[in-house]
């Protein structure tokens, strides 16, 4: 049996260590002091776990995808400071600290989010050269491209602004919801996998687990929102309702936003049974993200 909280510890300590490479303290200026700020502030690193994880899943080469998995907390970093910015969500703290545009302004906030992002893919492209495999790093750029722009995350977030000037349908929130949080969570699965050679029945049952653990992410995220407090989230609660969002309790009440959570995780276990190779892990990755307090 695998204990799953060590493993994420464990991760979370690669990926630290990784992401402190590319940023290094002697590296000064207010653009990068702002990007170290808020990379370094934490989080749980779910997107880079997962691009792990599901390269240890089908036996590639976990160390080697480190800077792929970077790439995703950056992305994901990025999209916090500009979610957090007044003219977005104006939220006041993340990660258990001021926000960025809070510490460091808010022009060099947008600039720390723009600069974020393409170091990304600087380090995808990078991964390619130096692995002479250029050919997976085109494909996984082409997918977090799509993913984090407006047929993905970009495009969920305009939905969600959207949404607090209107309600919107559960239909539109699904959309929302998978667009704006779940279509990063899918490209960081899709990158572990390809990344690691998978044949085509596991890219297409891997990226079911994901599109099933992305969406009940922001379920849980929205329920979170009513139930915890700030101290736990490390961000302010109760803001979805203060700017009336379109989210999943407003539209069908606590419990069954939870029981939607649970049809998503029950879902995404389904789709590992097709794996040959043993899926425990993924599994409990899936479990820890949908019953979490924080
Ligand atoms: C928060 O993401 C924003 C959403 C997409 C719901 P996380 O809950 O993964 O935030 P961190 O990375 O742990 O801070
Ligand atoms: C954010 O959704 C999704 C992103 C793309 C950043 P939320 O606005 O609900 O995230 P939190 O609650 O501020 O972390
Ligand atoms: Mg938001
Ligand atoms: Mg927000
Ligand atoms: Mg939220």
């Amino acid at each position: 049996m695998i204990n799953i909280d060590q493993y994420l510890d464990q991760k979370r300590v690669e990926i630290n260590r990784e992401l402190d490479c590319y940023l290094p303290s002697s590296e000064t200026g207010a653009v990068i002091e702002a990007m170290r700020y808020s990379l370094e502030a934490g989080g749980k690193r779910l997107r880079p776990i997962l691009t792990l994880a599901t390269a240890e899943t089908l036996q590639g080469d976990s160390p080697r995808l480190l800077p792929l998995a970077c790439a995703y907390e950056m992305v994901h970093t990025y999209s916090l400071i500009h979610d957090d910015l007044p003219a977005m969500d104006d939220s006041n703290l993340r990660r258990g600290k001021a926000t960025c545009h809070l510490e460091h302004g808010e022009a060099i906030a947008i600039l720390a989010g723009d600069a974020l992002l393409t170091l990304a893919f600087e380090l995808i492209a990078d991964y390619g050269l130096r692995h002479s495999c250029p050919g997976k790093a085109l494909l996984i750029i082409k997918n977090l491209s799509s993913a984090s722009g407006v047929a993905g995350m970009i495009g969920g977030q305009a939905l969600d602004l959207q949404g607090e000037k209107e309600n919107l349908s559960l239909a539109d929130t699904e959309k929302m919801a998978a667009l704006k949080t779940g279509a990063l969570i899918r490209s960081a699965v899709y990158c572990g996998a390809i990344a690691s050679g998978a044949g085509e029945t596991e890219l297409k049952a891997l990226d079911q687990y994901a599109q099933a653990i992305g969406l009940a992410f922001q379920v849980v995220d929205d329920v979170l929102d009513y139930e915890s407090s700030p101290g736990e989230l490390g961000k302010p609660s109760g803001v979805d309702q203060a700017k009336s969002k379109s989210t999943f309790p407003a539209l069908m009440g606590l419990e069954q936003a939870k029981k939607r959570a649970d049809i998503l995780y029950d879902q995404a276990i389904e789709a590992l049974q097709v794996i040959d190779e043993p899926t425990e892990l993924l599994e409990a990755i899936a479990r820890k993200l949908v019953y979490r307090s924080s």
